[in-house]
Parts: structure tokens; C-alpha cells; sequence
């Protein structure tokens, strides 16, 4: 049996490389162009197949042509949309003269999330109990962070996001906490930020949402964990003031490097990833040294404005 094997595979190889069968590249090209999309070449939870996760934010994602499926697209791990209250509806972006009736949290941000999180988790008959994979197919376990900037009024406006949630939270899709001390990861991770009040996620013990703490007052604030905050951010800038590219080809000053340091570890110390915002994004190789030295120095994620440079970058 194996011998036969071993000669039918010589065979085949035998007359791959022969040149008077040069015309079979020809069919295989025809084949390999014509089946494209033929049922058996594709599966269930291909939407995002090979696009590799990298710990970026998708900074001011809602201004982008097509939020949330272009940071998808590159990979990005967490997005974020800025919501506005108004007579019961949350709208997105960033600033009132950029809203319109049809931009609103629900049609570009839940919506194309659950569209996305059912294709990653189809019903079939090889599937025999619920799966809770997250958006990218290389890497299930990856969760989404999903960082909602509270515009308008905190206690109204984060009420009608928690609101908002719910049919992600119907199909299990949030990361949530329970009794208050455990932390279950899912293909979501909300994070409010901007007016989102401390009040309303501290003190709740059973809930699937989180809170943006301060990262420069974590050592002030020692009640912030991370089950109530599992990133803190920061503006780069106001923590280590102007930054510029030395002759010497260093781009912090001993003094910034030690401030930058000692915030992430103090952060990462305490479970808490770390983002920083403002980072400079001009001239390029002052943007990648910085981008070099936050990962280098254990951010969570880099806040990035330029997708494409940035998944370059990576
Ligand atoms: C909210 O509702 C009021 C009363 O119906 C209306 O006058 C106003 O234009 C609405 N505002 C928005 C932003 O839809
Ligand atoms: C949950 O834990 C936080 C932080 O330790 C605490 O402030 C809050 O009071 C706790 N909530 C409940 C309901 O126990």
C-alpha cells in the first residue's frame, strides 16, 4: 500500500516537473480561478479569515469611511465611537454638526457587530454547543475592545448605552463581570470613557461594562482594579510634555522615559493595560520610535489614527 502510494506520488511529481506537461499550469490556473466562490471553497466563519489581530486602537474609528470594518480589516483590537443623546437615540460623531438621523450606535457599531459575531458563530450541525468566538477567525479567543465615548450628559446618555447593549448581551456577547471578582472574557469588551460616570460601573457587581480610568492618576486612585478598568488611558503628550528626535537617535529624555515607565508598570502591576492618546504622529520616525517604545514598555494598545501605517508598522 505505502509503496504504491510512494509511486503514484512520484508519478505525480514526475510529471509536474516535466516540461512536456507545462500546459497543466495552464489548467491549474484556469481551475484555480474559476472555483473561486464555489460553495466548498469557502466556510462559516471566513468573513475575517487571515487578518492577524495587533494591539491597536482604531482612534476616532467613527470618522473613518466605513467604521468598524476598516480597524476590522487591519486587525485592530479595540474601536471606539463617540455617542450622542438625543430624544432617546444615541447618534454617532464628533461633534453635533457631524450627526445624522442615519448615523447612530446601533447601525454602525452594534449591528455590524452582531452581523460579524453570528458569522463567527453559525449554527450547524457540526456545531454542538454554543461558541462565543470573537470577530477574527485567526484568533477566537480575541476580544473586541469597545470603547464608548459618552458625549452628551453622563448618568442619561451611559443608561441608554447600557440600554443599547442588550442584543449583543442576548447572545452572550460581552465580556462580563460577575459577584463582583470574576472577569469573563467575550467577543466584546465595552469600555465607556469621556462623560461615562465612575458611579455607574465601580460600584455594580454583576455587569458587562467598563470604565476608561485616568492612567496618570492610578497611584492616587487605589480603589480603580481591574475589574472596574481593565485599560486606563492617558494623554501622551501632558505626561511627558514635547518629545523630539535627538541626533543621537533617541526621541525621550532619560526623565520622560523613567515617567512613561513607571506609569505602565504601575498600571500593568495592578492588571490594568495601559493607552495612550495623542501620541505624535508626525515626523514619521518620531511616530514609530514612540509607537517602538510603548510596546517595548508594555502598552496594551497603541492609539493610531493611520491604519494602513500603522498595520505596516507591524
Ligand atoms: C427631539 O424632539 C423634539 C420634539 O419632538 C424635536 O423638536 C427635536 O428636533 C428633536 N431633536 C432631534 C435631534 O431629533
Ligand atoms: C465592587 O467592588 C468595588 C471595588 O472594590 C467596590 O467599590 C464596590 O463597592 C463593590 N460593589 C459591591 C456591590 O460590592
Amino acid at each position: 500500500m505505502i509503496m504504491v502510494l510512494l509511486s503514484v506520488l512520484l508519478a505525480v511529481s514526475a510529471a509536474l516537473l516535466s516540461p512536456r506537461l507545462a500546459g497543466a499550469s495552464t489548467e491549474l490556473q484556469s481551475v484555480l480561478k474559476n472555483t473561486h466562490g464555489g460553495n466548498e471553497y469557502g466556510y462559516p466563519t471566513d468573513f475575517t479569515r487571515g487578518i492577524m489581530p495587533i494591539p491597536v486602537h482604531s482612534h476616532n474609528d467613527y470618522w473613518r469611511d466605513i467604521p468598524f470594518f476598516t480597524g476590522l480589516s487591519k486587525g485592530c483590537v479595540s474601536t471606539e465611537a463617540d455617542v450622542w443623546l438625543y430624544n432617546g437615540t444615541l447618534y454617532v460623531g464628533h461633534d453635533e454638526s457631524s450627526l445624522t438621523e442615519e448615523r447612530t450606535l446601533e447601525s454602525l457599531y452594534i449591528n455590524p457587530m452582531l452581523d460579524v459575531l453570528k458569522r463567527q458563530n453559525p449554527q450547524t450541525p457540526f456545531v454542538t454547543s454554543p461558541t462565543k468566538n470573537g470577530v477574527f477567525d485567526t484568533t477566537t479567543a480575541q476580544t473586541l475592545y469597545f470603547f464608548i465615548d459618552v458625549k452628551t450628559a453622563g448618568p442619561e446618555t451611559f443608561q441608554a448605552v447600557i440600554a443599547a447593549l442588550e442584543p449583543l448581551r442576548q447572545e452572550g456577547y460581552l465580556t462580563t463581570l460577575t459577584k463582583n471578582q470574576t472577569v469573563t472574557s467575550g467577543p466584546i469588551t465595552v469600555i465607556g470613557t469621556g462623560n461615562t460616570p465612575l458611579n455607574m460601573v465601580a460600584p455594580v457587581a454583576d455587569r458587562d461594562y467598563f470604565f476608561d480610568a485616568h492612567l496618570d492618576a492610578l497611584k492616587e486612585d487605589t480603589q480603580i482594579t481591574s475589574l472596574i478598568s481593565p485599560i486606563a488611558s492617558t494623554s501622551f503628550g501632558q505626561t511627558v510634555g514635547r518629545v523630539s528626535y535627538g541626533t543621537d537617535g533617541t526621541v525621550l529624555s532619560d526623565e520622560q522615559l523613567e515617567t512613561l515607565r513607571a506609569q505602565i508598570k504601575l498600571a500593568n502591576e495592578r492588571g490594568i493595560g495601559a493607552r495612550y492618546w495623542e501620541t505624535p504622529y508626525f515626523p514619521i520616525r518620531t511616530r514609530n520610535a514612540i509607537w517602538q517604545i510603548l510596546l517595548q514598555e508594555g502598552v496594551a494598545l497603541l492609539n493610531a489614527d493611520d491604519l494602513d501605517a500603522v498595520a505596516a508598522y507591524f
